[in-house]
Order: C-alpha cells, then sequence, then structure tokens
C-alpha cells in the first residue's frame, strides 16, 4: 500500500456511507494520514462531512443514487458506518473490482439483517446464541414466545439502536410488541427475530480487528473487552477492561475469531457477547468501530477509530491498552437545532476528563450529541469521572 497526496493524482480516495460520530474519529484519523475522505450521509453537515475534503447528501437507500456518487467519486475504498445502505449496489461495485468495501459487500449484506448474520453464526459456525426464531405475524410471534420460553426479546430483523425493540413476558402483549416492531424497523422488510433472554451477569463489546500482516496474510487481533450499560437498546456508560474470568476471555476471543473470519476483510469489529460465570454466547456483531468503543479514545494506544483507519489502509496495528477507562453519553435532553453546551470548563476540570461533541446540528431529546472520557486507577474510578464530567455538561438552547 502506497499513500498518496490528497487531491491529487496520488491520493487514496475514501468514501464514508454514514458521517455520525464514529465516522468523523475514523475520519480525523483517515485525515492524518493524508487519505482524501469523502464523506455520505442523508442530511447537510453530519459530524463526519465537517472533517471530509467533500460530502454529499444523498438517501443512501436508494441504489441508483448511491450508485452515481460511487461512480462519480471514484473512491479506492469504501467503508459503511451504518447499516441502512443499499449494500447491493456494493456487492456490483466489489464484484467489478471497482473498490474495496470495508469488511466485505458481504459481510455489510449479512450484518444489515439479523436473520443473516444470526443464521450465519448459530447455524453454520456452531456459536452459541440465545434460542430464536424469526415471526412474520403477530400469531408466528406469540407461538415462538411460546416456543422459546418467556421473557422473550423481540426485534424487527431490520433495525438497530434498539428501534422497534421490546421484551415480552407475557403473551398476551405479543401483537403488541408485533405493531411496536413495524413502528420501528426500517421497511424492507416486516420479520422479526424472537430471542429467549439470556440471564447474563455482564455483556461486552470485543473490538476484534484484522489487519495485513508483515507477510501480507491476515491477522487478527483483539482489544481488552469492553463493558456496558444498555438502556432502551442504546448504550449509556462503557468501560474498559472488563474483568472476566480467563475461560470467559478465552471463549469470547474464539467467538470473535469465528465470526469475523466468516466475515472476511479487513477492519475494526464489535463482537457483542453475554458473560455468565464462564459461559459466552455471541448476540450481534458489527462490521465496523462500535458505539461502546468510544471509550478507547481515553484507554488505548490507538483508538478503535485509529485502529480501522490503519487496519482498511492495510497498514499495521497495535491494539494494546494504557490504563482503565470509561466513557459517558451526553444527550441531547431538548428538540432543538444549533443547541450550545454549558458546563464544558467544569467537565473538563473532572481529573483526566475529555470530552467529544460531536457537532450534529439538530438535536433530540434521547440524540447522542457527545461522550465524556475519563481514565483511572481502576474502571469503577474512571466511571465515575466519565458520568461526573458528562453531567457538567448542560446542552441548553442556542
Ligand atoms: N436475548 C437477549 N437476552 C438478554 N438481553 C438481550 C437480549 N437481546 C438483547 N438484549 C439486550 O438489549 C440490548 C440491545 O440488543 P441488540 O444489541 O440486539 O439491539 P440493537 O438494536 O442492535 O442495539 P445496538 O444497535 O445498540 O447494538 C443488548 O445489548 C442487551 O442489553
Ligand atoms: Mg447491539
Amino acid at each position: 500500500m502506497r499513500l498518496g497526496t490528497p487531491l491529487s493524482d496520488s491520493a487514496i480516495r475514501v468514501m464514508l456511507l454514514g458521517s455520525g460520530e464514529l465516522g468523523k474519529e475514523v475520519a480525523i484519523e483517515l485525515q492524518r494520514l493524508g487519505a482524501e475522505v469523502i464523506a455520505v450521509d442523508r442530511y447537510p453537515n453530519a459530524p463526519a462531512m465537517q472533517v471530509a475534503h467533500r460530502s454529499h447528501v444523498i438517501p443512501m437507500t436508494d441504489p441508483q443514487v448511491l450508485n452515481g456518487v460511487i461512480m462519480a467519486e471514484a473512491p479506492h475504498i469504501i467503508v459503511p458506518e451504518i447499516e441502512a445502505i443499499a449494500t447491493d449496489v456494493l456487492a456490483r461495485i466489489e464484484e467489478a473490482g471497482m473498490a474495496t468495501v470495508i469488511p466485505t459487500a458481504r459481510a455489510t449484506q449479512l450484518t444489515m439483517n439479523r436473520e443473516g448474520i444470526r443464521r450465519l453464526a448459530a447455524e453454520e459456525l456452531g456459536l452459541p446464541t440465545s434460542p430464536y426464531a424469526f415471526a412474520t405475524s403477530a400469531d408466528e410471534l406469540a407461538a415462538a414466545a411460546h416456543e422459546i420460553g418467556l421473557p422473550v426479546f423481540v426485534k424487527p430483523v431490520m433495525s438497530s439502536s434498539g428501534k422497534g425493540q421490546s421484551m415480552i413476558e407475557a403473551i398476551e402483549d405479543a401483537a403488541n410488541a408485533w405493531a411496536y416492531a413495524q413502528s420501528g424497523g426500517r421497511v424492507e422488510t416486516a420479520t422479526v427475530i424472537v430471542e429467549g433472554r439470556i440471564d447474563f451477569d455482564f455483556e461486552i463489546t470485543l473490538l476484534t480487528v484484522r489487519s495485513k500482516a508483515a507477510d501480507g496474510s491476515i491477522r487478527t487481533d483483539f482489544c481488552a473487552p469492553i463493558g456496558h450499560r444498555q438502556v432502551k437498546g442504546d448504550y449509556v456508560e462503557s468501560w474498559q477492561p472488563q474483568a472476566m474470568t480467563a475461560a470467559a476471555l478465552a471463549s469470547a476471543q474464539d467467538i470473535g475469531r469465528k465470526v469475523t473470519d466468516a466475515l472476511g476483510g479487513l477492519g475494526v469489529f464489535g463482537v457483542e457477547l453475554f458473560v455468565k460465570g464462564d459461559q459466552v454466547w455471541f448476540s450481534e456483531v458489527s462490521p465496523r468501530p462500535h458505539d461502546t468503543g468510544l471509550v478507547t479514545l481515553a484507554t488505548q494506544t490507538m483508538s478503535e477509530f485509529a485502529l480501522h483507519a490503519r487496519a482498511i489502509l492495510g497498514l499495521p496495528v497495535d491494539v494494546s491498552q494504557r490504563e482503565p477507562g470509561a466513557s459517558a453519553v451526553i444527550y441531547g435532553g431538548m428538540d432543538a437545532v444549533g443547541i450550545a453546551f454549558e458546563g464544558v470548563a467544569e467537565a473538563l476540570s473532572v481529573p483526566t476528563a475529555d470530552l467529544r461533541l460531536f457537532g450534529k446540528p439538530e438535536s433530540f431529546e434521547r440524540r447522542r450529541m457527545g461522550v465524556a472520557l475519563a481514565r483511572g486507577a481502576d474502571t469503577d474510578q474512571a466511571r465515575e469521572r466519565a458520568r461526573e464530567a458528562s453531567g457538567k455538561v448542560r446542552p441548553v438552547a442556542g
């Protein structure tokens, strides 16, 4: 791999499909290596657009429009940041050898639909998962819930960040769960997955990195496990490392290796796992940096974003952790355009604290607008500091 000069004939052009806060950090890392960065999203002034060479505002689920932008920009590398993309376009581009899709077009297709990745993990790879079934009506949902045993989680197969997701504890709630799933899923399919609840001690994200080794082969490295807390399918705080038994860590890495080997390609993967004692279950995987991995901005020699940039450019990576740390999400707390943040100086006065304010043009009550980061002697201290710092930042009307 030869790196060039941005905006010249030698440039390595990288197109981000999705330009949120995770894409913004990836863009910054790519900029540092002199890549030419093209940010794409469905709304103007998205976070990564603000640090890219150019940007395009398009509906990324529209195959023709997406194809048109890719043809016009002729990127060498395409980096999806979200799931709601016309992935069949990516498959054609990859097949024609016109660009490298990160990690692979097939990985983006399998992971955008819970059915694809669940069948791969459980049925092809034989990985432990929650018991599950798919349903295409309220009646089928009720039957599946009965079969699996309550409580069950109901999730649209085409959804993320907890949208349309509910847990039901009584069969009578099946109709409501079905209706809620229809309101929250993306439009392509009305199918839901019904999953038995795993009674875990804690859940982790195992960041798994596939990168090129010196001899040209692909190697797999694991970051220290990240613990996190979810509220309504959205992460509110994360920390690294999450303590776990040696046996559980070995199982987690074994699962991480198998699932990322099956998806292939280069880059960071966020492997979501449930852990109870020595037992580990596969939940799902993002073929890209993970939101709970924002903590690595504080804890690792190279953040997950730097790791992703390096790996996709075919460069070596270093997954070492430096210190325990934590992240705590800052929500908008209001629906408004162009909000401001007060209390930033107080937040940054918390020992070791750092902030990312994403610059999203519009705030919603429960929209993630920033994150507080902190380090500590252990994760308890780091979590306390991150929560304290995030609590001091006050979104106000602009
Ligand atoms: N089968 C299950 N057993 C126990 N808890 C579950 C189960 N499925 C989901 N959860 C809980 O709900 C959270 C969100 O589920 P999941 O990761 O499948 O949804 P998501 O919409 O993809 O969320 P995100 O996009 O934030 O990762 C999980 O992190 C876990 O806390
Ligand atoms: Mg998840």
